[in-house]
């Protein structure tokens, strides 16, 4: 019997055709679907402008430098997430002040206040396994005259108060990477703005800072995608909004299905957000044991993230880095699976991820 797996790999004949149709023409990069590609996804998300990139982490790097952050400043970032929100930081020469999450695995809004200095230039806000942050973070951030960044890369599709993620911020970044919402045949990457005076500057960051053929006038670097994984990205993008439903659909199964196991703490979702379920995170007391038994049931799962940011060995010499010192994230850093939820999966694989939580005590 073969393992319920937590992502699967999407592939169809319009993007085998797209893909053809970029070879042969040999126009590998800087070609129409990179263009129409991130023309389609801002539309979709609805910002003015958008670019695609190499990948999710170069994208908050060119991100942080279009906002103009760099030596000495300070950069607010949740430490419940991925590495990559909080290194593009340190990259661009600043340093990532991280923050609490909440119940919900985004942001608290509290313990950005809290962390706002005189250095502060900017903050990345994730919308974390599909959730998307609280319109006080964005306001807190906002109000204190910080930039923005939308770190997107897990929440494709998702929505607050009927308005896409992706349209709040200064910036907003997403991956293409295999497993995300939606995919590109490799990594990849979208920068978006609803900035008129980033537009410019944006689609240059990423071609090394090129005004013309000879004429390099910003900082910039090569962070191009390819045409043929826009020309799959045109093709995926297509399929989104049905995937991002039956996500939801999925969702609900579970959340329904495991209500009334009291040892099981499940996600909270908030009322006015359409959460795009990137994943499903449950909490349990005695984590490996829990994944033992899906194992032995045949059902794979994950832990995003076992190990915060503040805690990795890379922020050794980091002022946050000592143990306790944000608890509630430290916490739940310890008892988070993530059990199957995909697009893809099958009647018969759901009702087994269902089977085998519910059969665990
Ligand atoms: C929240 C978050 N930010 C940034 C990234 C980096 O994206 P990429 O892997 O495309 O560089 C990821 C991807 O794993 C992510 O989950």
């Amino acid at each position: 019997m073969e393992k319920v797996q937590l992502a699967r790999m999407y592939v169809d004949d319009v993007m085998r055709k797209g893909v053809l149709e970029v070879l042969e023409s040999g126009q590998w990069i800087k070609g129409p679907r990179s263009k129409e590609f991130a023309a389609r996804f801002a539309k979709f998300c609805g910002a003015t402008a958008g670019v695609t990139c190499s990948n999710g982490s170069v994208a908050l790097i060119a991100g942080l430098h279009l906002l103009g952050v760099g030596h000495g400043d300070e950069v607010i970032v949740p430490s419940h997430t991925y590495i990559a929100s909080a290194t593009a930081a340190d990259l661009v020469g600043a340093t990532p002040i991280f923050v609490e999450v909440g119940e919900d695995g985004t942001a608290d809004p509290n313990s950005i206040r809290d962390a706002i200095t005189d250095r502060t230039k900017a903050a990345v806000l994730v919308h974390l396994y599909g959730q998307p942050v609280k319109m006080e973070a964005i306001s807190v951030v906002q109000d204190a005259g910080l930039g923005l960044i939308e770190d997107c890369a897990q929440a494709h599709g998702a929505r607050i108060n009927g308005r896409s993620i992706g349209s709040f911020g200064d910036i907003a970044t997403f991956s293409f990477f295999p497993s995300k919402n939606m995919g590109v045949g490799g990594d990849g990457g979208m920068i978006l703005t609803n900035r008129e005076d980033l537009v410019e500057p944006m689609q240059m960051i990423v071609d090394h800072g090129r005004a013309s053929k000879y004429e390099n006038s910003m900082l910039g670097t090569n962070w191009r995608m390819s045409e043929m994984q826009a020309a799959v990205g045109i093709a995926q993008l297509e399929q989104l909004p049905g995937w991002v439903t039956r996500r939801q659909e999925i969702a609900t199964r579970y959340l329904d299905a495991f209500s009334d196991l009291d040892w099981l703490e499940l996600p909270v979702v908030r009322p006015e957000i359409e959460h795009a379920w990137h994943l499903f995170v449950v909490q349990v007391d005695e984590r490996e044991r829990f994944m033992g038994h899906l194992a032995e049931q045949g059902v794979a799962s994950g832990i995003h993230y076992p190990i915060p940011c503040h805690r990795q060995p890379v922020y050794a010499d980091h002022p946050q880095h000592a143990e306790g010192t944000l608890p509630y994230t430290e916490r739940i850093c310890e008892r988070i699976v993530s059990i199957p939820i995909h697009p893809l999966h099958t009647e018969e694989e759901i009702k087994r991820v269902i089977k085998a939580v519910c059969s665990y005590r």
